[in-house]
């Protein structure tokens, strides 16, 4: 493998606050050089190393790339007629989850596959670099299994997600689902996840039955994820903290006790700005959480039904105009944030050793992800070493 310098960086976001100024460890004028797939140097462009090959900045803003913690991209169907009557007036609710679970069933291995992968692509383009991926759209042992080995052949953070929402074939029988969930489905899927995921809410499970899925879940190895509070004050964050999960995702409706527990803890809240957005729900109030001392990632909740977009510059700037985030805390949020949902420390950063993962940004500056909405700004992408998007 070669080794590669970016050089003319016109400002650099390391994430590591020991390499530059503030938490986003800040550097005008740097470079950087990536050997064996990870950064191998950081520092003012002048004093740079030689390398086999060089990328020219061009003055641009380069950045680490996103880490999209919180995604569903296994999925057959398309629910646009439903995003449509939501944007004039009717509610999201669990209930249309059963649409997409009917459509991924009937789908090919092939066609879910293409999806997901043209999803990941689509992703890519715009700067995410490392990716989670669900389960939930199965929801019977062999679909749960078909949906996590395409998870698999994208990332290595799977997750199960088998408590998505009752299935209609257990319709009035949810403790019998919860039983398979927590049982035999866990069996065959544990081999194929590193972590679980439960909706606790309402019209999807409570607290009692996500307990039993995460404790089992838990036990049989997998790390802890939950959707939480998304459509109303429940127990899903107390939950999430109380099992040491890795992350609470929405928390659209938050108690003061919530936040309270979220600052106390190693829990992440993961705030999915795509979702509030295609639902029309109110937007969780980021700010309050930020103050409160709680570690906040951002992440796009990419599925077909209340959120389908993969792109975290929107995300980045929705949280912006909404939620209360800075940009750089928004920045911040949909990179350091969400390795540390995902309890990495190889991504979400340019310090020495990380992952050699990067966006150059057509901007002077990452404010530039906020303030200028729905453009394309990202030029080129990094990942492992590679220029994967962009100049070759
Ligand atoms: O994270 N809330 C639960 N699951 C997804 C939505 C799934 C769907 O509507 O298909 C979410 O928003
Ligand atoms: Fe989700």
């Amino acid at each position: 493998m070669t080794s590669l310098l970016v050089d003319r960086i016109g400002l650099l976001i390391t994430n590591d606050p020991a390499r530059g100024d503030g938490p986003l460890g800040l550097r005008r004028d740097a470079a950087l050089i990536f050997d064996g797939g990870r950064v191998a140097w950081v520092g003012v462009a002048s004093a740079a190393p030689a390398a086999d090959r060089r990328l020219d900045a061009g003055g641009r803003c380069v950045l680490p790339g996103f880490v999209d913690s919180h995604t569903h991209l296994v999925f057959a169907g398309d629910r646009a007629l439903e995003f449509t009557a939501r944007m004039t007036g009717r509610p999201y609710a669990a209930g249309g989850i059963a649409t997409t679970v009917a459509a991924t069933r009937a789908a090919t291995d092939e066609a879910l596959v293409a999806r997901a992968f043209a999803l990941a692509y689509e992703a890519l383009e715009a700067g995410t670099t490392t990716l989670e991926v669900k389960s939930g759209y199965g929801l019977t042992v062999a679909d749960e299994v078909r949906s996590l080995r395409v998870a698999g052949a994208l990332t290595g953070d799977t997750t199960y997600l088998g408590a998505h929402v009752v299935p209609p074939e257990y319709a009035g029988r949810a403790d019998d689902y919860v039983a398979l969930v927590a049982g035999e489905m866990l069996a065959a899927c544990a081999p194929l996840a590193r972590w679980a995921d439960v909706f606790c809410d309402e019209g999807a499970f409570d607290a009692d039955q996500a307990r039993t899925v995460l404790t089992a879940a838990r036990a049989s190895g997998l790390g802890l994820r939950v959707h939480a509070n998304q459509l109303a004050r429940g127990p899903g964050v107390a939950l999430a903290v109380e099992l040491g999960a890795a992350s609470a995702d929405h928390c659209t409706y938050l108690s003061v006790a919530d936040v309270d527990a979220l600052a106390g803890s190693d829990t992440v809240a993961t705030l999915l700005p795509g979702a509030e957005f295609s639902t029309r729900a109110p937007y969780p109030d980021g700010r309050r959480l930020l103050d409160a001392g709680v570690t906040v990632a951002l992440a796009s909740d990419c599925n077909p039904g209340s959120s389908y977009t993969t792109n975290l510059p929107f995300c980045i700037a929705v949280a912006v105009r909404e939620m209360g985030l800075t940009p750089d805390e928004a920045v911040w949020a949909a990179t350091a944030g969400g390795a540390r949902a995902l309890r990495r420390d190889d991504v979400g950063h340019l310090g020495v050793g990380a992952r050699a993962d990067a966006v150059i940004l057509d901007a002077p500056a990452h404010l530039h992800l906020a303030y200028r909405p729905g453009v394309p700004l990202v030029h080129t992408v990094v990942r492992g070493g590679d220029v994967v998007v962009g100049p070759g």
